[in-house]
C-alpha cells in the first residue's frame, strides 16, 4: 500500500519518483483538483478494472479492502 505515495497520496512513491523509479508512468496524483472531484465510484471502477497503465487490484484486493483503501483517500484527499 506505501506504494501509492501513502502519506501525500500524490502519486509519487516508490515506483515512479519523479521519473526515476522503475514504473513508466505516473500515477495519479490525489491532490489534483480532477482527482479531489473523482467519485468514490470511480475510483473503485478504476482498482478494480484496473485503467490505462495501472493493472486491476482485484487479484491482490478484496471488495472490502479496495473500498477501505478509498475511504482512506476519499478522507484525506484536500477539498
Ligand atoms: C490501491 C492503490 C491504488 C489506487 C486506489 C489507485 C487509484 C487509481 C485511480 C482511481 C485511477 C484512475 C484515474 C483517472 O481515471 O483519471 C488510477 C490510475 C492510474 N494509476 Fe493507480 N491506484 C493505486 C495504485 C497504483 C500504483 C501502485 C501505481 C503504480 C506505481 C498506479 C499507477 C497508476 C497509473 C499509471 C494510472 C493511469 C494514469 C493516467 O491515466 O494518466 N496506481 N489509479
Amino acid at each position: 500500500m506505501r506504494y501509492l505515495s501513502w502519506r501525500k497520496l500524490d502519486g509519487n512513491g516508490p515506483l515512479w519518483k519523479g521519473g526515476d523509479g522503475p514504473f513508466p508512468n505516473a500515477p495519479k496524483n490525489f491532490m489534483d483538483d480532477a482527482m479531489k472531484a473523482m467519485t468514490e465510484g470511480t475510483m473503485f471502477h478504476s482498482v478494480t478494472y484496473g485503467k490505462n497503465s495501472m493493472g486491476s487490484y482485484a487479484s491482490q484486493m478484496n471488495t472490502k479492502q479496495r473500498w477501505e483503501v478509498i475511504a482512506y483517500i476519499n478522507s484525506n484527499r484536500a477539498g
